[in-house]
C-alpha cells in the first residue's frame, strides 16, 4: 500500500482562483423597494396573512432552538449523524513551558502520535455515495464498485505535520529541507490548504485576555472552551472504511473523473 503522504501527493498545480467581493449587494435596492410598496397596500386580509406567518416562524423558530445537542444541524453528504456531533473542548494553550504531546524537539513518540491522526484517512465510498458528493472521484482498479476518496481534515493534518517536519530538516533529512524548491512549493500548498479551510470553517471562539505575572501585562490565552465536532467519531468512521490497497497507476476504464493533464 502507498503510503498517507504519497497518497496526497504535492502536484505543485496552482489552480484556485477567487472571484472579488462584490461591495454591495445587487438587490437591496430592490427589496427595500417591494417593502415599501406592501406597507401602503395594508389591508385587514393582509395583517391575518402576516400573523399566520408570524406564528410559524415562531413554531419553527422553537423547533430548531429545542433540537437535542447531540446533532449538529451540519448536513455531511457521507458520514451518519451519529459520528457528527458538536462538543465543548478546552484547548492547550501552547507556551514553551508547557507543551502538548505533538509539540517539541522530534521524537518517534512525537511521529507516531503525528500519524495516528490521520492513520487509514483514505477510504472507499460506493457508487451510490458517489451520487451523494459534490465533486466525482476515482474508481478503484482492483474493487470494481469502489472509488477513493478521504476527507480534507486528513490532508490538512497531513499538512501541518509536513511544516512540523520543515522546522526539523536535520532530523527528517533532505525531504523536509525548504533549501529545496520542492518542499518550499510544498510548504506554500500547504499553508495555502490551511488558510483556505480556516476561512471556510472559522473558528469563532472568542479569546481572553489575562494578567501574565511575568511579564506584568495582560496575554491573550486560548485555553478557552471551543466548540468543536468530536475528531475521534469522525476518524473513526473513515478508517473503518480505510483502503487496504490502491495502485493509481492502473488505468481505470469508466472512470467518472478525468484530470487535467489527460
Ligand atoms: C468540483 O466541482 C466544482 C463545481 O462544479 C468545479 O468547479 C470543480 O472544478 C470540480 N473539481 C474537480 C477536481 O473536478
Ligand atoms: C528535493 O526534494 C524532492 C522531494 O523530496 C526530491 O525528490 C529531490 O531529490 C530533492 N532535491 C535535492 C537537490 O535534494
Amino acid at each position: 500500500m502507498e503510503s498517507v503522504s504519497r497518497l496526497f501527493r504535492f502536484t505543485g498545480s496552482r489552480s484556485s482562483q477567487y472571484d472579488p467581493l462584490p461591495l454591495k449587494a445587487s438587490s437591496d435596492h430592490d427589496f427595500a423597494h417591494q417593502g415599501y410598496h406592501l406597507g401602503l397596500r395594508s389591508s385587514w386580509s393582509l395583517w391575518k396573512i402576516i400573523a399566520v406567518f408570524e406564528f410559524l416562524v415562531i413554531i419553527v423558530g422553537l423547533t430548531f432552538f429545542f433540537k437535542p445537542a447531540s446533532t449538529s444541524g451540519l448536513i455531511h453528504p457521507l458520514i451518519p449523524d451519529t459520528h457528527i456531533f458538536h462538543e465543548t473542548r478546552v484547548f492547550h494553550n501552547s507556551i514553551p513551558t508547557h507543551l502538548s504531546p505533538y509539540e517539541g524537539p522530534p521524537t518517534p513518540g512525537i511521529d507516531a502520535l503525528w500519524d495516528a491522526l490521520y492513520q487509514g484517512a483514505v477510504f472507499r465510498v460506493t457508487n451510490n455515495e458517489l451520487h451523494l458528493l459534490p465533486n466525482k472521484t476515482s474508481r478503484i482498479a482492483e474493487d470494481p464498485t469502489g472509488y477513493i476518496t478521504t476527507l480534507s481534515v486528513f490532508h490538512n493534518l497531513h499538512c501541518l505535520n509536513y511544516l512540523r517536519k520543515n522546522l526539523y530538516p536535520d532530523y527528517y533529512g533532505v525531504e523536509y529541507d525548504l533549501r529545496n524548491k520542492t518542499v518550499h512549493e510544498h510548504s506554500e500548498h500547504c499553508i495555502d490548504m490551511l488558510r483556505q479551510t480556516h476561512m471556510c470553517m472559522p473558528d469563532t471562539t472568542p479569546g481572553v485576555w489575562q494578567w501574565d505575572k511575568g511579564s506584568k501585562q495582560a496575554m491573550i490565552t486560548w485555553d478557552v472552551t471551543h466548540t468543536c465536532l468530536n475528531y475521534d467519531k469522525i476518524h473513526e468512521w473513515a478508517a473503518s472504511r480505510a483502503l487496504e490497497t490502491y495502485d493509481g497507476t492502473i488505468w481505470v476504464e469508466g472512470n467518472p473523473v478525468h484530470g487535467k493533464q489527460i
